[in-house]
């Protein structure tokens, strides 16, 4: 049995995996969240270490409100570098594997092709800043990791772009939304399944956790547009999307206006099946249906 400590499993992605945790057998899971284990506070996480043998880490916490991050840039840094220099000092102590979950915003976006992992970073936002930070700090530590980037997450489970056109959308006969950012989503669920299937591939191959980057993300691009009009006829809303520019949608953080990853490494290196965005965002929609009763 191997020992899996998720961490901001109250989230987004912590709560896909606690969803399909009972589908790998020779994992112990260990979800956890700020209540009980605040990554930022070190004693705290030495207590919880010396307790608990833990063979592997999936980092999901973090200060996930970009907007906000502009004006809350310690809170952001505490949370997404210090927290988890913490983890990288206790992965060394006690040999634990670490998966980490990063962006597609350390990249500034002005790529014209699908980002690879050696392409150059440069982040636009504070949010962006303390993730390329928190990649640094484990790639220049000495422990046994891996750095997923991932870009535009969405679930069933809190809050996201998905949930919130859905609620807009019935409220309202017209929406505008940006057409000139371009990337591509993901479904928690698909990357939840990526990293479970990585570790469990990592418990046949030593090689596996090798402080590598991979990017994960569904296949396919879109903009914000494209996908808000997705929103509404997959979940049958009648709702009239007006494409607009950035430039109309001021908001604190600048954000990448090309962002989409290149996922060949990660489909390779796992043999892993990545679904396209739309079939993703039709079963996640399916799912907020059924438990929303709509
Ligand atoms: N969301 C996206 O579009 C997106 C895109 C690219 C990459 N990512 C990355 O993907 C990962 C997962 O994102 P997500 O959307 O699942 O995030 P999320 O839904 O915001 O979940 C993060 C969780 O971490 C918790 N947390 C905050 N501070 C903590 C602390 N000090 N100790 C322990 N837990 C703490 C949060 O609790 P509170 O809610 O109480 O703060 C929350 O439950 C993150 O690394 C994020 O940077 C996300």
């Amino acid at each position: 049995m191997h020992n899996i400590l998720v961490t901001g499993a109250d989230g987004q992605l912590g709560n896909e995996l606690r969803n399909i945790a009972l589908n790998y057998k020779k994992f112990n899971f260990i979800f956890t969240d700020v209540k009980n284990l605040d990554i930022t506070n070190i004693n705290d996480v030495e207590l919880f270490f010396e307790s608990h043998p833990i063979d592997y880490i999936i980092n999901c916490a973090a200060y996930t409100a970009v907007d906000k991050a502009e004006t809350n840039e310690d809170a952001a840094n505490k949370i997404n570098v210090i927290g988890v220099k913490n983890l990288v000092a206790l992965s060394q102590k006690y040999s634990s594997k670490l998966v980490h979950i990063s962006t597609d915003y350390v990249f500034d976006g002005t790529n014209f092709k699908p980002y690879v992992e050696s392409d150059a970073t440069n982040p636009v936002s504070v949010y962006g800043k303390t993730k390329l930070e928190a990649e640094k700090a484990i790639r220049s530590s000495a422990i046994e990791a891996i750095i997923i980037r991932t870009s535009w997450l969405y679930s069933s489970f809190g809050n996201n772009f998905v949930k919130t056109m859905i609620k807009l959308g019935t409220e309202r006969d017209e929406l505008n939304v940006i057409f000139d950012q371009v990337g591509t989503p993901t479904y928690a669920y698909d990357l939840a399944k990526t990293i479970l299937d990585i570790i469990n591939q990592s418990t046949e191959n030593d090689s596996v956790f090798s402080q590598d980057i991979y990017h994960f993300s569904n296949h396919g691009v879109c903009s914000w547009y494209d996908f808000a009009k997705a929103i509404m006829e997959l979940s049958k809303i009648n709702c009239k999307i007006n494409a607009i520019e950035s430039k109309d949608y001021p908001t604190p953080a600048t954000r990448p206006f090309y962002s989409v990853l290149n996922k060949s490494k990660i489909q390779n290196t796992f043999n892993i099946l990545i679904p396209f965005w739309r079939d993703s965002l039709s079963q996640c929609i399916k799912k907020i249906m059924t438990v929303q009763n709509l």
